[in-house]
């Protein structure tokens, strides 16, 4: 397919919608470049480039923050109906911008379980839990709006001020062991700059409508922690075996053990040329050491 858009240059204006944790990573990341970025949040906040959004309370943003914007990046999940919130109260309005590029974050559970396979952009989605039947036809929806849209999937996210070491910190960690359980992840910086690398890019780079943005290494959960508390020079609590514990988990908590997959990666570090900063969860977990 040929790309839509032409490669960044310092005319273009971002818009970030949601500027959570993903969002925030992004805006702060495309600004130190120099390029101009408004944000959205659902309340508001002393961030003069941030203005609020908000769909759960009917709150939309006036138009002149659309004037000049090129770039706009959704970060936004699906509302309790599972409607798009962007798609539901400003599609129309997207429409009538002359945009080079619209981003939607979806996440990797559209593919289900594949009981620890890879599984990879090519695969048909084959979604398990509900959110994720829900999150699938979002991105349909955002596909048939017309607009300019490249969709990253994501997995696990984490990163600085996300990660094991907060939920060992906040004593919420579980330590958790299911036979040949296996989950991918992605560090926060390198969506972002995998996300920024495809821009820079467009000119020479195929475009691919659909993206995994993940990590090398898939692995298990309890891999992860032993390697936290390693890293802390504490000693990890004894595993529970998850069908011990499983009635105890919360129904959200207790869906992601539901879902083996290992996440594909190949499309982009491969295809498309994009070099990880963080290829695996020690080299991504001292980084969060060292910036928490
Ligand atoms: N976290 C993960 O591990 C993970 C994994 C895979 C995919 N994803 C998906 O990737 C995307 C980014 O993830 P994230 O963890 O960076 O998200 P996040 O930190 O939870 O941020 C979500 C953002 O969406 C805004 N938002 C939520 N509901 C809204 C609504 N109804 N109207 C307007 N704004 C709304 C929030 O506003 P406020 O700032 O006001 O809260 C926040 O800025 C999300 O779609 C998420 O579901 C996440």
């Amino acid at each position: 397919m040929k790309n839509p858009a032409s490669s960044l240059n310092n005319k273009n204006k971002f818009l970030i919608l949601g500027c959570g944790f993903s969002g925030s990573f992004f805006a702060k990341t495309i600004r130190k470049l120099g390029y101009t970025a408004l944000t959205s949040s659902r309340s508001e906040n002393k961030d003069p480039n941030s203005f609020v959004f908000n769909s759960e309370k009917n709150i939309v943003p006036d138009k002149k923050i659309f004037d000049g914007v090129t770039h706009i990046l959704s970060c936004i999940p699906p509302d309790i109906n599972g409607n798009d919130p962007v798609l539901c109260n400003l599609q129309g309005h997207l429409k009538s911008l002359s945009l080079e590029w619209v981003g939607y974050l979806s996440t990797t559970g559209v593919y289900g379980n594949t009981e620890g396979d890879w599984v990879s952009e090519i695969d048909k989605p084959n979604p398990l839990q509900k959110r994720s039947h829900r999150r699938l036809n979002c991105e349909k929806e955002w596909i048939q709006s017309g607009l300019p849209v490249q969709i990253f999937r994501l997995p696990g996210i984490y990163g600085p001020g996300r990660s094991t070491f907060e939920a060992i910190k906040n004593q919420k960690i579980r330590v958790i062991s299911k036979k040949d359980q296996i989950f991918s992840r992605i560090h926060v910086a390198d969506i972002t700059n995998a996300i920024i690398y495809l821009l820079k890019n467009k000119n020479t780079l195929e475009f691919h409508q659909i993206i995994n943005i993940a990590d090398d290494k898939p692995c298990s959960q309890i891999e992860v922690i032993q390697y936290c508390y390693e890293l802390l020079g504490l000693k990890m609590p004894k595993p529970k075996l998850f069908e011990d514990v499983k009635k105890e988990l919360s129904p959200i908590a207790q869906s992601f053990w539901m879902e083996n997959r290992k996440v594909s990666n190949k499309l982009l570090c491969k295809t498309l040329g994009y070099k990880l900063i963080y290829k695996n969860y020690k080299m991504g977990l001292k980084n969060c050491l060292l910036n928490s």
